[in-house]
Parts: C-alpha cells; structure tokens; sequence
C-alpha cells in the first residue's frame, strides 16, 4: 500500500519473513542511508535482535534500548535516545529503525523528528496493533505525567514494514487488544472487515496467520486512506480515528502500566456507543454487536474502579478537548462515518457510573 502525502509518501510493505534480509531491502528503499539506529526494547531484543542486526550487519547499526511498553514514552526515554544518536555520530541522512510494538514506535518517532530537525524513521511493527494502526499515519508521542501523548510531533515514516511472523510471539492478550483497534475501524469506515473479525475470532486468537494478515492489510487500506484525507487531524476527519479513544486514553493512563492501550480503548468504544444511544444516533442492536465482538476478544468492558473525578479530569486533558469541551466521537452504526459532539459533563458522568 502506497500512503499519498506528496513529497512525504511512502509504502507499506507486508510479507511473511520480509525482515530477514533487511539491509538489502532498507538500502534499495533509502539508497543513500548513511547510518543506521536500531531502537527497541528488551523484550523484542531478546527475542529478534540478534537476527535483525545481522540482517543489518552492512550497515553497523547503532543498537538503543528503551524499557518495554508504556513506560518508553517519557520526555526522559527521549533524551536518552537522542543522546545515543549523537554519540554514534548519526548524520542527517541516517535512519532510525523503530522495532516495536506502538510505544517503540512512537517513542522512537518522536526521537527522530527533532534529531537535527528530523531524520529519517523506518517503521517496523512487532505488535498486531503497531501493523494495523500505529506504524501508519506519522503520529508520535510521549506521555507526560499529567496525561497521556501530550507531548509529540507529526513525523511521517520513510517506510513502514510488516513481518506477520513477528506475531507469533506475541501473547494473546496483545493479539485481542491490538484486534481492538480493528474493530474500531470496522465501525467507524468498514461493515465486512467488522464482520470478518466477528467470523474469525477464534482464528485469529488462535494467530492463523492468513487470518490476521488479511485483517492488517484491510486496516492499513483504511488508516492510510485517513491519513491521506487529513495527515495533520486538522479538517476533523482523522479525528473519526479517535473513537474510543477519549475515555480510553484516561482510563489508560490512570491504570498504566497495568491495561493495554486496546485494552484500555475498548472500554472506551462501548461508552461511546451508549452514550450515542443516548442521543439517539445509533441503536441499541449495534452496541451490542460491538459488545459481543470485543466481549469474544477476551476483552472486558466494564469502567475499572477509578474515582470518576480522576477520569474526568483526564478526559478534560484531551487533545480533543476545545474551550473545556470534552468533544467525543459518536458512532451512527456499523460500518458508518461517526460524528463529534460536545457532551456535557452531567450526562458523561452518569453515563461512566452506569458502565462500572
Ligand atoms: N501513533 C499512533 O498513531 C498510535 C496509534 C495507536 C496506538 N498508539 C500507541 O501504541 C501504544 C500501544 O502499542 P502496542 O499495543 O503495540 O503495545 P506496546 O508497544 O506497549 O507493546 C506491548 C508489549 O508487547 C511486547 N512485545 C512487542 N512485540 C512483541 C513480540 N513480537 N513478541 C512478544 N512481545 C512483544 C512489548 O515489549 C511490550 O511489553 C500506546 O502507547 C498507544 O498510545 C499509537
Ligand atoms: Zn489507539
């Protein structure tokens, strides 16, 4: 899949064992790559960095670890890296590998788009939620302590490369979370890829990985097609993306490193529909089929015991949020383009005692 965004387009390559001879394939892409970094974290190390260093090996990278997961994406972490990178001597055609799951590429993202005012990243997911979602799309991050991606820059990749066989040390439960975001874009843009996954639960749990490749290649045609439409979230329609996303994000951050992000974003999906019944834009039959298809995830949907104060306070830190207005993307049905609306606080608030 080819991203379009003019001067900064770039493709999505998917294939089964397409990183084991890395090098070769990075210098066909990026011919005059001068240096390179591997960022990554002990978990992935352990598992695939001897294999992609080799792989590597004609271009000596530069190996950077951050710690696994959401506890990579601090103001620190960055510093950190960027501090390596001018240790190594890396010059401004050099690239920056990400090899990760969505916190190490997005952390490394953030890294890289202001190392001499930006150099090259190439995205590679290790996460089912990093192929079909986070490696796409140029967003990057950090948290700050007093809210979730707060801080970051919008760096679009120079490639973005799918390995399924990544997948097949991932735990389930990054498999059912990462399948989260998935089903977000199948009630947001696309009723048979909803449907596919309400068919193939078990399949993909299971990790069949025709399956799931299937499933990344229909998600990557419709987060590319966002993008393309609205790279910098700037017209609302990349917005639509975010579903899920605003009660998800506070619930993420109170519980971190505890709840996975898809984990976290399916408990906002469900909130999000029923407070859209509420306004009469959806029925109740498509709650529940969202319901029923994150429930046979695995994935539970009930608000966690946090103090509603706390949770509200962080909704009121989204990025979303417009002269105070928590602004919430509502969904009209399966498959439809959802809406944004301003949802007093009265309603918010009895709506999360309901879901606890
Ligand atoms: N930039 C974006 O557009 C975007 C979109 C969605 C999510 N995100 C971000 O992505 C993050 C979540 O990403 P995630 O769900 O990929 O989780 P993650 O990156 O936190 O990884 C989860 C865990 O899986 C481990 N892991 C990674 N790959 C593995 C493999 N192949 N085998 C075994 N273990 C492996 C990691 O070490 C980590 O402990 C959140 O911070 C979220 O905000 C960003
Ligand atoms: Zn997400």
């Amino acid at each position: 899949v080819t991203v379009n965004l003019g001067d900064r387009s770039y493709s999505i390559k998917m294939g089964y064992g397409l990183t084991d001879d890395l090098g070769k394939l990075i210098i066909e892409e990026i011919p005059d790559i001068t240096g390179c970094a591997i960022v990554t974290s002990p978990t992935i190390d352990r598992l695939y960095g001897k294999e992609v260093s080799e792989g590597l090996s004609e271009l000596s990278p530069v190996n950077i670890l951050v710690p696994d997961g959401e506890e990579a994406k601090n103001w620190e972490t960055v510093g950190m890296i960027t501090g390596k990178f001018i240790e190594s001597g890396l010059d401004r055609k050099c690239l920056v590998i990400a090899l990760g799951g969505g916190a190490v590429g997005d952390i490394a993202g953030f890294a890289s788009s202001i190392y001499l005012r930006g150099v090259r990243v190439a995205q590679v997911p290790t996460t089912l939620l990093g192929m079909l979602d986070s490696s796409i799309g140029g967003k990057t991050a950090a948290n700050h302590n007093m809210g979730k991606n707060l801080l970051g820059s919008f760096h679009q990749p120079s490639i973005v490369l799918d390995d399924p066989k990544f997948l097949l040390s991932l735990p389930k439960r990054d498999i059912g979370a990462g399948l989260v975001e998935a089903v977000k874009h199948g009630v947001i843009a696309n009723v048979h890829l909803f449907n596919f996954i309400q068919d193939n639960e078990e399949l993909l749990l299971n990790k069949d990985i025709t399956s799931l490749v299937k499933v990344i290649g229909l998600n990557t045609r419709i987060k590319s097609a966002y993008v393309e439409k609205d790279e910098r979230d700037l017209l609302g329609l990349r917005a639509a993306l975010n579903y899920g996303h605003t009660l998800g994000h506070a619930v993420e951050r109170l519980l971190s490193p505890k709840i996975r992000h898809g984990e976290a974003v399916a408990i906002g999906m469900n909130y999000a529909s029923i407070l859209a019944t509420k306004l009469g834009l959806i029925t109740i039959e498509d709650v529940k089929a969202q319901k029923m298809v994150l429930e046979g995830l695995g994935l539970s949907l009930n608000l966690p015991e946090l103090s509603i104060q706390n949770i509200m306070k962080f909704m009121k830190r989204d990025k979303k949020v417009v002269n105070e207005k928590i602004r919430f993307i509502l969904p009209k049905g399966i498959g439809v383009e959802p809406t944004i609306a301003n949802i007093e606080d009265n309603l918010l608030i009895k709506t999360l005692k309901e879901i606890r």
